[in-house]
């Protein structure tokens, strides 16, 4: 594919990104064999894919998982500028009850960690059984919300912006095989 003029750099290209979800896969799978052992079966993980971003992560996340697990999406949109906390709302929610389900929070990028910390709130009042996170980026330069990250991609220092692979700026972009960095004066 033609490298958009907006692409700054590519950070994680495509064979990258496939051999740390693969490794993600097998953490994710040892560590619910292990906790969840006997259980999996009759009460699998779901993975939540938060909408829209997350799917292209989520689809080669659980096929790197060979045990049993579901999956449901919700999807949070945030109003507000970028310099001040955005009001959050349930734009889609889950299909299915959570209670006493074990859930693994499946998220492209944590920013501030607003989305994350609102989720697991809202998840735990819910009566969820467990619950982890696995991000496929954490961009730390803006955090203002804690989030405990249970699983991490890829870790990112500068505040960057990021498509391809999912990430959007604007709906573009999603279909990127990797993960690149926009120009500045291209986000605007
Ligand atoms: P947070 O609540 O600030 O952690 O926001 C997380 C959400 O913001 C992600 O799910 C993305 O939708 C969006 N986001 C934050 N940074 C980026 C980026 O660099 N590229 C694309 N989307 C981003």
């Amino acid at each position: 594919m033609k490298q958009a003029p907006e692409i700054l750099k590519v950070l994680w290209d495509e064979a990258a990104i496939q051999v740390r979800v693969r490794e993600l896969g097998a953490q994710i799978t040892r560590d619910y064999e292990r906790n969840l052992s006997e259980t999996l079966t009759r009460n699998p993980p779901i993975a939540v894919g938060l909408l829209r971003g997350a799917v292209i992560f989520l689809s080669d996340l659980i096929r790197a998982m060979p045990i049993p697990v579901e999956c449901d999406f919700m999807q949070i949109a945030s109003y507000g500028k970028d310099s001040k906390p955005g009001t959050l709302q349930l734009v889609r929610d889950l299909q299915n009850s959570v209670c006493e389900r074990h859930l693994l929070i499946v998220e492209d990028i944590v920013d501030t960690g607003q989305t994350l910390g609102h989720l697991a709130q809202k998840l735990t009042a819910r009566g969820a059984a467990s619950i982890r996170f696995c991000a496929l980026i954490d961009k730390t330069a803006r955090r203002r919300t804690p989030v405990e990250l249970d699983y991490v991609g890829f870790r990112l220092q500068e505040d960057a912006f990021l498509v391809g692979y999912g990430l959007d700026y604007a709906e573009k972009y999603r279909n990127l095989p990797y993960i690149a960095a926009l120009k500045p004066e291209a986000v605007i």
